[in-house]
């Protein structure tokens, strides 16, 4: 499927394997690393990345909900990997919709400033975070299309899910 002029494909499989300029991942505000798609990508990228997390936290301090920085990818095969920290669910009346929109478009913003062309997402916050996943790729949805009414830089994006329920909800959302 394409918008503008960027390719959308939805996937089901491990964002560590992703070929593309950057992966994003859902981390918590220490950057320090955790379990889900942020454990895995430490594990497979290397303790470079978490060093260029360390390094990033000592000059600006922890990365608040809807926020992302970008650091090495270690070993992985992309180029960069953007962290971003997504909203813990509360019930959806404290800003968890705001916060996790800013995630996709601070994300796409950072990559484009590092002259990314392709960029691959996890499902931002449907994990441990517990936002409902259907919301979740609704709010998705709704802040790439619009980032890419003003922006047609990039080649291509990548939603990578890890289950089966995202990745029907995200095909859905893209209808492709
Ligand atoms: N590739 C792609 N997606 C993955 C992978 C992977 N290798 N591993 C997990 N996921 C998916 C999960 O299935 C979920 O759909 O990523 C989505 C986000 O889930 P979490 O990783 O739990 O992230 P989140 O809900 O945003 O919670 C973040 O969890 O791991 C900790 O340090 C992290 O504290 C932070 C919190």
């Amino acid at each position: 499927m394409r918008m503008s002029n960027t390719e959308i494909e939805v996937i089901l499989g491990d964002i560590t394997q992703m070929q593309a300029d950057a992966i994003v991942n859902a981390a918590n505000s220490s950057l320090m690393g955790g379990g889900g798609v942020d454990g895995a990508i430490h594990r497979a990228g290397g303790k470079s990345i978490l060093e260029e997390c360390r390094l990033i936290v000592n000059r600006q301090g922890r990365c608040p909900a809807g926020q992302a920085v970008v650091t090495t990818a270690g070993n992985l095969p992309a180029r960069f990997v953007i962290h971003t920290v997504g909203p813990i669910w509360l019930g959806g009346q404290a800003g968890e919709a705001e916060k996790l929109g800013n995630c996709y478009l601070n994300s796409l913003k950072l990559a484009i400033e590092n002259d990314c062309r392709t960029i691959a997402f996890p499902n931002i916050s449907t994990g441990v975070y517990r936002f409902p996943k259907e919301e979740a790729a609704l709010v998705a949805f709704d802040a790439v299309s619009t980032f890419l009414r003003s922006n047609t830089d990039l080649e291509k994006i990548i939603f990578a899910c890890f289950d089966a329920e995202n990745h029907q909800l995200t095909k859905k959302k893209w209808n492709c």
